[in-house]
């Protein structure tokens, strides 16, 4: 069974229409990437999925319940890191984590003693007198998913849990990440950070508008860019016309941009190719140096994303 499923998820507000016929679903111990430009509808996904709004259309099942019929029945089966939140002023954060625990029916020692271990594997036991807007973006975060899994839950639901921090506080939440992937949680991980994507995800999801353009491993992504290959060559000289018009020419080759003396050739990822690709080029240009790369998911991103509807 999946953990997660979504099927046909629409969403109007105000007429418009924010999410389209959206179907995805998320299996057990994946880490699943939701990426998609500024506005594509991603939190509002996972507003629905929380139950905190109704979706015009479609449904959401976790664990097999239905979410939309049974806002309530779901409740204990996620802990979501949410992209905006508050911490009470009144607080510090071992307060605020019992008071999750106890909103989790948990008893008051037992409430104690969880918020104590969070605070211990978030790292952040010796600041628990502090409130939590006292502490740094990266600590706020740890708070979240140290909130977001005071129940245990099986599946996590985190909205752009990286946004605005610095290196290492990243670093650190993606070892957080991986610790909860350890432990067999399944988790939606929305960010904007592709790299962050082909670090931690199993699978990734793109939309934009509310629709799915793209799906696959950070690995298969590629087959939707036309060009998945490039080739950089350096030359002790500029390409000629004629050598440009010849390497337009070669079997594969979807077109060639000249800069100085750099020339870089894309291509599309038919097997044998690269190779042949490569031994022609150094036999006729006699190139300084070469290199091959495959497209980045950066560059999948830009392509579905930017296309015309
Ligand atoms: N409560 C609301 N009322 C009206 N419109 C809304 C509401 N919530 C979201 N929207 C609109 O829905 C669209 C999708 O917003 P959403 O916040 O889901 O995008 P997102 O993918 O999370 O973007 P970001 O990457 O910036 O966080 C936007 O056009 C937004 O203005
Ligand atoms: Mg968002």
């Amino acid at each position: 069974m999946k953990v997660l499923e979504v099927k046909g998820l629409t969403k109007y507000f105000n007429g418009q229409k924010v999410l389209n016929d959206l179907n995805f679903g998320l299996n057990e111990g994946e880490v699943l990437g939701f990426l998609g430009p500024n506005g594509a509808g991603k939190t509002t996904t996972l507003r629905i999925i929380t139950g905190l709004y109704r979706p015009s259309a479609g449904q959401v099942y976790i664990a097999g319940i239905n979410a939309v019929a049974n806002p309530i029945k779901t409740k204990g089966l996620f802990g979501v890191c949410t992209q905006d939140f508050s911490f009470n002023a009144h607080y510090n954060i071992e307060q605020d984590l019992y008071f999750y625990a106890r909103l989790y029916g948990l008893s008051r020692r037992e409430a104690l003693e969880k918020a104590r271990y969070s605070l211990e594997w978030a790292g952040l036991l010796e600041h628990r007198r502090k409130n939590g807007d006292h502490l740094s973006g990266g600590m706020r975060k740890k708070i979240l998913f140290a909130r977001a899994m005071i129940n245990d839950p099986p599946l996590l639901l985190l909205d752009e849990p990286t946004t605005g921090l610095d290196v290492r506080a990243r670093r650190e939440l993606w070892e957080m990440i991986r610790d909860l992937k350890s432990r067999g949680k399944s988790i939606l991980l929305t960010t904007h950070y592709l790299e962050e994507a082909e670090q931690l995800c199993d699978r990734i999801l793109i939309i934009k508008k509310g629709r799915l353009v793209a799906e696959g491993g950070p690995g298969e992504l590629r087959q939707y860019v036309d060009v998945a290959r490039l080739l950089t060559v350096d030359l002790n000289r500029q390409l000629t016309l004629e050598e440009k018009e010849w390497l337009c020419a070669l079997p594969g080759v979807k077109n060639c941009k000249s800069r100085g003396t750099t020339v870089e050739v894309a291509f599309d990822c038919q097997p044998q190719l690269a190779g042949e690709l490569v031994q022609k080029v150094c036999q006729k240009l006699e190139p300084l140096n070469i290199s091959l790369r495959e497209a980045s998911l950066e560059e999948v991103f830009l392509e579905v994303t930017g296309r015309e509807d």
